[in-house]
């Protein structure tokens, strides 16, 4: 079976296309549409109470009957009581002056890491497909999970995290690039390291593990697909470009940041949760970078900036995970002035990773797709893959 193949089945899709988690962006919308068109949906659930992931996931269910992945943050919970907020208050105190926001609150948790409580309505809701990031739960929970019916997959940054989460039983693990948006999956090494790009970090994760690879970072259009099928993803994982659809959570001044973004308009900044995430570089993010070791543990930063976030928001001064989708996004950012949901536009956005079909296959999967394809029709193959089987050994 090719890698492919066993990526789908695994997680119960026509295509092997994920749609990233996204904490705060996801909706039930979102997740059900990219699942109806044949990938994954899924609800970034982490910093969501039980009532709320229990009503997602309902809404999921009322408009799909697809798989669908819900995913969760493994982190261990941080000690605010040791930690002095006095540096990072007086580092933000200047814009919550600037703004008229009063005093900078002190650091707190705004969500658990995944707990018992979690674990228990992760069970009962039954998803196809439970994700993780920051590491995994215990191998003991993860078989709890198998064992009612879960695929489990975990998001690595460098290849020895990749092994990690193979050995702790995951059955197929996601290989983010240093290019993803939101936040590093990084767990093993100190969370400013597991920088690797995608481009170097994807075939040595397919290098040291046998479970399936699903590439992620900086991926947007058919040709970031082919290249990581080249590498030997059996699938990938999209967040940014989906940010652009209407189905997702995103403030309009922070669409609009996202749709004049270039290459270079991102920046890693641990200041939002007190962990490095790739974020939209804006003046916060710039003078900020001198404070970043002064940030709360994660995520206790979070509520430190919280009321600067949202009041960027209604300013207009966007503060925003992500970064740029570029080239093709035109074909991607489609808004609907009266707010529907557009079920085509994410239907066209997959379709449109599938066009290339035949390179994406020639790519996944050399060998099957020479047996398949090149041998058996060598007539209908493109151009570049004959040229490639006359440089395979027979
Ligand atoms: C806004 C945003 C929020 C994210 N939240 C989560 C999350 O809650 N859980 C998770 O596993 N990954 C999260 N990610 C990371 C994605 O899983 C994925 O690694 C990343 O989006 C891939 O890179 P791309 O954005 O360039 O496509 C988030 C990404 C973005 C852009």
């Amino acid at each position: 079976m090719d890698k492919s193949a066993a990526l789908t089945g695994l997680i119960g899709t026509e295509l092997p296309i994920l749609l990233a988690p996204m904490a705060g962006a996801s909706t039930p919308e979102l997740a059900a549409a990219v699942s109806n068109a044949g990938g994954l949906g899924a609800l970034g659930s982490a910093m969501m109470s039980a009532a709320d992931l229990r009503r997602e996931t309902e809404a999921v269910r009322a408009l799909t009957n697809k798989s669908f992945n819900l995913n969760f943050f493994v982190h261990h919970e941080p000690d605010v009581a040791g930690y002095d907020a006095k540096p990072m208050q007086k580092a933000l105190s200047g814009y919550f002056g600037e703004l008229g926001l009063g005093e900078v609150p002190p650091p707190s948790v705004p969500a658990p890491a995944f707990n018992e409580e979690m674990l228990e309505l992760l069970l009962e809701l039954r998803p196809r497909v439970a994700s993780f990031h920051f590491g995994l739960p215990s191998p003991a929970i993860v078989e709890r999970l198998k064992d009612a019916g879960m695929a489990v997959i975990g998001s690595a940054t460098t290849a020895a995290e990749a092994r990690a989460l193979e050995s702790g039983g995951a059955d197929a693990v996601i290989a983010q690039g240093h290019e993803a948006g939101g936040h590093r999956g990084t767990f093993l090494d100190h969370v400013d390291l597991g920088t690797v790009g995608t481009m170097a970090l994807v075939p040595q994760v397919v290098d040291v593990v046998r479970v399936p690879v699903i590439a992620a970072g900086g991926i947007g259009d058919a040709r970031g697909v082919a290249a990581a099928f080249m590498l030997g993803a059996a699938g990938v994982q999209l967040g940014t470009a989906y940010l652009a659809c209407p189905e997702a959570k995103v403030h309009p001044v922070h669409r609009k940041a996202l749709a004049e973004a270039s290459d270079h308009s991102t920046v890693v900044t641990k200041i939002f949760s007190g962990r490095p995430a790739r974020a939209i570089r804006n003046r916060l993010t710039e003078e900020m970078r001198w404070h970043e070791d002064a940030a709360a543990p994660f995520p206790a930063q979070r509520p430190m900036i919280a009321p600067l976030t949202s009041a960027g928001a209604k300013t207009g001064r966007p503060v925003i995970f992500g970064k740029p989708v570029k080239g093709d996004e035109q074909q991607v950012v489609r808004h609907r002035s009266d707010g529907v949901v557009d079920f085509a536009v994410i239907k066209n956005l997959v379709v449109d990773f599938v066009r290339e079909h035949d390179q994406i296959v020639f790519a996944g999967d050399f060998q099957h797709f020479l047996q398949q394809r090149l041998v058996a029709d060598a007539g209908s193959v493109p151009r570049h893959c004959v040229r490639l089987r006359h440089a395979w050994p027979s």
